[in-house]
């Protein structure tokens, strides 16, 4: 038998897909001619697949903070954060993480993926439980694995299945730790925070928020929804990662713990691979600026998300449970998603195609980002052509207007 042949159904999946025109998971912009526009297939194409929330790749002020970094400090460090991968700049990113966030302190890493994994994995030892949203994020999933706790999942942010499981646990030894997301990566719902912060302080336990989509979309200062809903001093760490809002590559955890600096010679993922390139150092230095300063861009990207969803959802489409900066459009089934996708490309119009397995309750998602940077007329353009494709395959249900007439 061949070693790869434990993939034949994902061979035959990729195979089906790629026969619907393009394979989605293998497509290749020719040139980015912008934080919303890209040439692909020789054609322009309006980006609506990205996690460019704040519109901030092309931003000035962060592509010269990376020039400036790479000619002063080199192309890369060469090494971990706890052998010859530690500089000025790394240290600076880390105290202003931390200054934003209103905490004492943060560790950064190499990226948000490795955040999730490094921290959760190293903070749940073997007699802890892990507590975590069925629908976590494959990085938190991944942490699990990695971690030597006993591993429990909870109804998709319900507080409620969450107390149950808690209550369950009654008498034995170790730590409970909740783990959550502040926008959920699929549909694009907001974490229940507040229910879920309350369970925690009710019943006892750590709480970790992975704010990787709403840092810079949601909350006054752009902190994401802890801070929206004002539960804060309730999250012990907030993970994140500098490879949406902040345009670059790169996560990280911040928290109050004292001996939070302990970490660093405990954490796997964060002692052995090598630190974040100056070059992204300085960009997501500038970009965390840009956000500190300028809340018309969260503003900006909070206005364009409800005006999109609220059209969407005008015209028949079945949208996800709340209008944030990922809008997800809920296909019939696989196929008419792949055709969709692959109609809104035809047409200049770049998505993202999310499918099951990686999809909560096996939905055929079409994955819509939006940015700052989007201009209405890129918006308008864009929800002409979904209105014309959704009419064109036959998905598009009663509208809210005429459900209720
Ligand atoms: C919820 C969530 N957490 C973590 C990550 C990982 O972040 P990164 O791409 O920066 O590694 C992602 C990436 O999509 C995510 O959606």
């Amino acid at each position: 038998m061949a070693l790869l042949s434990k993939f034949d159904d994902l061979r035959a999946a990729l195979h089906a897909l790629a026969a619907g025109g393009r394979n989605p998971f293998n497509v290749r912009f020719e040139k980015i001619s912008s934080a919303t526009e890209a040439v692909l297939e020789g054609r322009s194409c309006l980006l609506f697949g990205t996690n460019n929330y704040l519109g901030l790749t092309f931003d000035e002020s962060c592509v010269a903070a990376s020039v400036r970094a790479v000619h002063a400090d080199g192309t890369g460090t060469t090494g971990s954060r706890i052998a010859n991968g530690t500089y000025g700049d790394h240290l600076l990113l880390e105290q202003r993480i931390a200054e934003f966030y209103g905490k004492r302190a943060a560790m950064i890493f190499t990226t948000g993926y490795q955040a999730n994994l490094g921290l959760i994995s190293t903070v749940a030892g073997r007699d802890d439980q892990l507590l975590i949203d069925a629908d976590s994020h494959a990085s938190i999933y991944d942490a699990c694995k990695l971690s030597a706790a006993e591993i429990i999942r909870f109804r998709h942010n319900d507080a409620d299945d969450l107390a149950r499981r808690l209550a369950r646990l009654e008498g034995r030894p170790g730590h409970r730790i909740i783990v959550t997301e502040g926008i959920f990566s699929m549909l694009g719902d907001s974490g229940k925070l507040r229910e879920i912060a309350n369970v925690k302080r009710e019943m006892g336990a750590t709480l970790i928020v992975d704010e990787a989509h709403s840092l810079g979309t949601r909350g006054k200062h752009g902190r994401g929804v802890g801070e929206d809903l004002g539960v804060e001093s309730d999250i012990d760490f907030v993970v994140g990662t500098f490879s949406k809002s902040l345009g670059a590559i790169g996560g990280f955890v911040v928290s109050d713990l004292a001996d939070f600096d302990l970490l660093r010679i405990a954490c796997r993922p964060y002692m052995f691979t090598a630190s974040l390139p100056p070059a992204v150092v300085g960009s997501v230095t500038a970009a965390l600026a840009r956000l500190s300063t300028d809340a018309s861009l969260g503003e900006r990207v909070r206005q364009s998300s409800v005006k999109l969803y609220r059209a969407l959802l005008q015209e028949g489409f079945a949208v996800g449970p709340e209008p944030n900066a990922i809008v997800a459009l809920k296909m019939p089934d696989k196929e008419t998603a792949v055709q969709f996708w692959n109609r809104l490309l035809d047409q200049g119009v770049y998505t993202n195609l999310a499918l099951p397995p990686a999809t909560p309750g096996s939905l055929s998602l079409i994955r819509l980002s939006i940015s700052a940077a989007h201009s209405d007329a890129q918006i308008e353009t864009a929800l002409v052509v979904m209105i014309a494709v959704g009419r064109e395959l036959g998905v598009l249900g009663e509208t809210p207007a005429r459900v209720s007439a």
